[in-house]
């Protein structure tokens, strides 16, 4: 069982992973980009705000991180009859780098199914909170700014709505929860909502 977590910056999402993960018995919690040492580097580069990256430059080191990730541990793991749990996965670069950053979809798509030998989730949850919401809460968090976190709020809005267009395209696969409210409350939404 491959399950996914996915939301804007600020959704709670990781939060919410860590509490459902003590429904399984022993398993694999990882997240993109990054969960591999190689692949932890790649993202070091993604996210620093100082990196003067092209967004096809940033699509294609995405996919490079996905593709080490999933050949390294997803796979390994799924093969091994464990439950993953993944912080982001090929729907963020549909949302960020597609809707975001307006960049093809169906390219987007192509290159992702190759980088992850069309491994799909059996179930996607998107945290879904409006973008002033998030914004304020990944802000909040203190520490350095990273290079996502300076983008404007329309880029958020495109990438909040991109995912629930993806979600409404894919009713049986996504699960919509609304990630407003307290910790406790979202935790119940999760639990009602994916039993
Ligand atoms: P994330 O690790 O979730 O952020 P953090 O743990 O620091 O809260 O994601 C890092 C950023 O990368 C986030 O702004 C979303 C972005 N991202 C993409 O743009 N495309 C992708 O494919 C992925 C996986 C992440």
């Amino acid at each position: 069982m491959f399950i996914t977590f996915e939301g804007i910056d600020g959704s709670g999402k990781t939060t919410q992973l860590r509490r459902l993960a003590k429904r399984y018995h022993d398993p694999l919690i990882t997240k993109e980009p990054g969960g591999t040492p190689t692949a932890d580097r790649i993202r070091a580069i993604l996210l620093d705000a100082g990196s003067k990256l092209d967004p096809l430059a940033e699509v294609f080191l995405f996919a490079a991180s996905r593709h080490q990730h999933v050949v390294e541990v997803i796979r390994p793991a799924l093969d091994a009859g464990r439950v993953v749990l993944c912080d982001r996965y090929v729907d963020a670069t549909l949302a960020y780098q597609g809707f975001g950053r307006l960049i093809d979809l169906d390219r987007l798509r192509a290159l992702n199914d190759w980088a992850t030998g069309s491994l799909r989730p059996d179930k996607t949850l998107l945290f879904d909170i409006d973008e002033e919401t998030g914004l304020r809460r990944a802000r909040g968090r203190g520490g350095d700014e990273l290079r996502f976190e300076a983008e404007d709020i329309r880029f958020y809005r495109r990438v909040r709505e991109g995912y629930l267009a993806l979600a409404a395209a894919e009713p049986e696969r996504y699960i919509v929860i609304d990630a407003s409210g307290s910790e406790d409350e979202v935790a119940q939404r999760v639990s009602e909502a994916f039993a």
